[in-house]
This record gives structure tokens, C-alpha cells and sequence, in this order.
């Protein structure tokens, strides 16, 4: 692995509502190397979605710093995707792609891959033309990747991006993501709830715990055990409430 691609330095966000004050996530430090998956497993309501958000530079942080170590040119350049793939259900799947390139457009990235070239490496040419009202889930989230990466981030940050698929798909499209973040030297940062699969896809896991919202424990690839990361997790996990 390479260089540090990203970092975030004593990071800390607090919401403020109706009088009350809330931490979502506090006394974050994290490092990602250069082509490193992280995996980010954690409890609902841990801070996963708003630390992905601030590394996205969508939610300013309260506290603390986030720094994408990049060469000057490509300083900033993040791509998220989230559950939901978003797609403009008026627009065709090449229009939509084609979004993406407006926003580099206006953040002055120079897109240099074209909307035909990365549908055909997504293996998804022959969807074009279609509409997203025609598509599978699986499909449709493999636009939505294509729709950020033809932006070219540096670093891709993945909210639960498989959360709405079926088992068999979500392992398919897992793998394929996987392959699409190491073939294009990408580095990733993927919010799961799923232990398998933070296994599976990460070169480390960092596992968050609630209340507050910080990371407590960091495995590399081969350290943890399935066994061990799910009794950590599941001694993170609220007690289960029956009602009969
Ligand atoms: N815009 C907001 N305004 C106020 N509170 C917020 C806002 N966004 C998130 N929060 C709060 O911050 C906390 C963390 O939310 P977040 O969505 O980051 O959790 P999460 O770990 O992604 O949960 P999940 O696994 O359910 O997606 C929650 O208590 C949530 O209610
Ligand atoms: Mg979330």
C-alpha cells in the first residue's frame, strides 16, 4: 500500500436541534493508504453516514481535520455512493452517467473517460438507452457507481451500497465493486452493517461504537477472525427487545 490518502484528525461532528445538542461522531482518527479498502462496520445510528459525509465534504466537521493526501491537481476529488442509487428515472442511463461529468465539469476535473467507455468497462453498454424504471437493483447501482467514477475520484466513499439487494446479487456486485476499486487503483472507504462482507472486501475493518460515536477497534486483513469481529460488533449492538 502506498502513501496516506486520506486522514482524519481528531474529527468530531455535533448536531444542533431544537435547543439540544448531539454528538453523531467524536474523537475519530483514522488513516487510509493508497488503494486500501477500509471497511467501516458499526451499529445504526453510530456516525457512519455523517463521517462518510464529512470525508465527502458534504457536512462540515465541529472539530478536527480531514485531509485527502493527494497531488494538488486531484486534491478533493471523492466520489460517493449511497443505498439508494439515485438515478433521474426522466433521464436515459447514458444521460445519467453523463451527470456525473457535469459535476467534475464544475469542479473543474478534467474527465478524460467517456460516458460509452465506462459503460462498456461496467459491462452495462447495452442499457444506454434504457430508462432506470427498466433496470434491476443491481444494475441500477452499478449506474450509480458509473455515474461517480467517471468524475475519477481518487477516493471512493460507499454508504451501504448493497444494503438493498438480494444476498446473491449483493455478493456479485461486491466482488465487481471490489474489482473496479483495484483494477482503477482507487482507494475506498465502504459503510457496512454486514460482517461477511467487511471481511470479504476490506484490507482493514474499523469497527464504531455508539454513544459515543468513535472507532474502537481496527483489524487488518487476516488479523480478525469472523468469529472476533462479530463478538465485538455484536457487544456494540443494542439488546434485542421482544414484544409478544
Ligand atoms: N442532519 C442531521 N441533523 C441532526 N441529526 C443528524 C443529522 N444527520 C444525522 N444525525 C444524527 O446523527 C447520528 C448519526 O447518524 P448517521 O446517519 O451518521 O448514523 P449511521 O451510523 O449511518 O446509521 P445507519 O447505520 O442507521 O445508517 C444519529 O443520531 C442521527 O440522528
Ligand atoms: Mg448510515
Amino acid at each position: 500500500m502506498g502513501t496516506v490518502a486520506l486522514r482524519v484528525a481528531d474529527a468530531a461532528k455535533t448536531f444542533h436541534r431544537d435547543g439540544a445538542s448531539r454528538a453523531a461522531f467524536t474523537n475519530i482518527d483514522l488513516e487510509v493508504r493508497e488503494g486500501e479498502i477500509l471497511a467501516l462496520l458499526g451499529p445504526s445510528g453510530c456516525g457512519k453516514s455523517t463521517l462518510l459525509r464529512a470525508i465527502a465534504g458534504i457536512e462540515p466537521v465541529s472539530r478536527g481535520t480531514i485531509t485527502l493526501h493527494t497531488d494538488p491537481v486531484a486534491r478533493g476529488r471523492t466520489g460517493i455512493v449511497f443505498q439508494d442509487p439515485l438515478l433521474l428515472p426522466w433521464l436515459t442511463i447514458s444521460e445519467n452517467v453523463a451527470l456525473g461529468l457535469g459535476y467534475a465539469a464544475n469542479r473543474r476535473v478534467g474527465a478524460t473517460e467517456t460516458v460509452e467507455a465506462i459503460l462498456r468497462d461496467f459491462g452495462i453498454d447495452d442499457l444506454a438507452d434504457a430508462y432506470p424504471a427498466s433496470l434491476s437493483g443491481g444494475q441500477a447501482q452499478r449506474v450509480s457507481l458509473a455515474r461517480t467514477i467517471v468524475t475519477h475520484p481518487r477516493v471512493l466513499l460507499l454508504d451501504e451500497p448493497f444494503a438493498a439487494l438480494d444476498p446473491r446479487t449483493r455478493a456479485h456486485l461486491r466482488d465487481w465493486v471490489v474489482d473496479v476499486v483495484r483494477r482503477r487503483h482507487l482507494t475506498a472507504v465502504i459503510v457496512t452493517h454486514d460482517i461477511e462482507e467487511a471481511l470479504v472486501v476490506g484490507d482493514r475493518i474499523a469497527l464504531m461504537s455508539c454513544q459515543p460515536g468513535t472507532i474502537t477497534r481496527i483489524w487488518s486483513r487476516g488479523e480478525g477472525n469472523a468469529t472476533e469481529v462479530l463478538a465485538a460488533y455484536q457487544s456494540e449492538l443494542p439488546a434485542p427487545t421482544w414484544v409478544i
